[in-house]
């Protein structure tokens, strides 16, 4: 038993202060914790984002000390991505990261500069006008959509959304470069399964690499940088054959330009598979690659929880308005298309006509399979006015470009296999 000592009352005085002030703080918290579940209810009444996390559990502290911070190994680990080569000053034909070549759509540069005087502003959190315009003409509802700093970024935070160190990504390979970098960073193991002699996903393969720990497998239709897209019989096929809790993501970045009656058009399979996740971009049909808009589109309850993942303010004020203007201009945008794919077609022909072996090509790009001679060609390519972007060992990625481009891609091709 302590005695009562001189200094009691003011002990008592100090820890009624105490009490006092941890009283204050806690009605504060409350006050704070209830504002914060005010918005989450109403973001989630809105856009049906999950309750936001109030009072986290505190991180665990650090068991041991290291001098300096140091990356997690998984980042460590990441490989680099490559972008399409940019040029060295020379005039030259880019050719290599699959842009639009086409001057900006009408009416895209007044929506743009009536938007600059605001950018002092944040942007409209869930780019609500955009997302509703995205659902409507995708004949889905608003909370199927969400939008993001391009669809790499949208990629990201999927993977956040439902992966965690020790799980699986399952992915064709050879296929879009930001998905080793995606999966890598988020912590779980990327599986690749590789592609077949001819460029196609291997679906039976791919279905084949799940295990309990797979929680997604990525889909690239039409495959990045091969060419080839799926077919919607093949898909459906797939995604009866793997289990229902292994999230399905179809990347389908180049779906404007499938001219393929065959081909899987993602948004038909939303309603029987609500496994399937859609990723889609203003940057390649619609021209936006500069501003940066993807958007994924799924089942409400998994688009909530990548919403809910996303990077605040994602998507920009001027990114937002562009869309909004592109999206006014559907037919421009498919005469432009439609031009690319006559191109495509042209190109082809061309190329095969010299004896190059060129698989199916759905998007605005196709691919050479030139193994060991790919570094000399793209370099070959380069002193020849025209960039493209060649995979060491492997081939070659060449964009349909603007047509006195796609002349040079000819002529080039055939003086190179004499
Ligand atoms: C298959 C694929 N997905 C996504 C993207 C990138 O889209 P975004 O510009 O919306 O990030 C690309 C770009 O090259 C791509 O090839």
């Amino acid at each position: 038993m302590t005695k009562p000592g001189k200094n009691e009352p003011m002990l008592a005085r100090k820890d009624a202060r105490a009490a006092e002030k941890g009283a204050r703080t806690a009605q504060r918290e409350a006050k704070h914790a209830s504002k914060a579940a005010e918005v989450a209810a109403k973001a989630s009444r809105q856009y049906g984002a999950a309750p936001a996390v109030v009072n986290p559990t505190p991180a665990e502290p650090p068991t041991r000390r290291t001098g300096k911070p140091r990356l997690r190994p998984a980042v460590a680990a990441l490989p680099a991505y490559v972008p399409g080569a940019r040029g060295d000053g020379r005039p030259m034909w880019k050719l290599s990261s699959n842009e639009n070549p086409n001057p900006p759509l009408t009416g895209l540069l007044a929506a743009l500069s009536d938007q600059l005087a605001e950018v002092n502003r944040y942007p409209d959190m869930y780019a609500t006008e955009l997302t509703e315009a995205l659902a409507g003409r995708l004949g889905v509802a608003r909370e199927q959509v969400v939008t993001g700093n391009g669809s790499v970024a949208v990629l990201a935070h999927v993977l956040t959304a439902l992966v965690q160190e020790g799980d699986e990504v399952i992915y064709p390979w050879r296929s879009f470069e930001a998905y080793p970098i995606a999966v890598g960073s988020s912590g779980a193991a990327s599986v690749r399964v590789p592609l077949t002699a001819d460029g196609r996903h291997d679906l039976g393969a791919l279905a084949a690499a799940v295990t309990p720990q797979t929680k997604v497998v990525i889909l690239c239709s039409p495959n990045n940088p091969t060419g080839p897209s799926l077919t919607e019989e093949e898909l459906r096929e797939f995604l009866a054959a793997v289990p229902s809790d292994v999230a399905v993501v179809l990347d389908e970045a180049y779906r404007e330009y499938v001219d393929e009656a065959k081909a899987v058009d993602g948004v038909d399979l939303l309603p029987a598979f609500p496994n399937l996740l859609l990723l889609r971009t203003f940057s390649k049909a619609y021209g936006l690659a500069g501003l940066r808009v993807g958007y994924a589109v799924g089942a409400p309850k998994l688009v909530a929880g990548i919403r809910a993942c996303s990077t605040a303010f994602g998507t920009n004020t001027l990114a937002q308005h562009a869309a909004l203007a592109v999206l006014k201009r559907e037919d421009e945008v498919r005469e432009r298309v439609a031009a690319t794919v006559a191109e495509r077609q042209r190109v082809l022909a061309g190329v095969r006509a010299q004896g190059w072996d060129v698989p199916a090509a759905d998007g605005n790009f196709f691919w050479l399979a030139t193994g060991e001679a790919t570094g000399r060609l793209v370099a070959d390519a380069a002193d020849a006015g025209l960039l493209l972007r060649g995979f060491a060992g492997e081939g070659v990625r060449i964009t349909i470009g603007e047509t006195d481009a796609n002349d040079a891609v000819i002529e080039f091709l055939g003086d190179w296999r004499r």
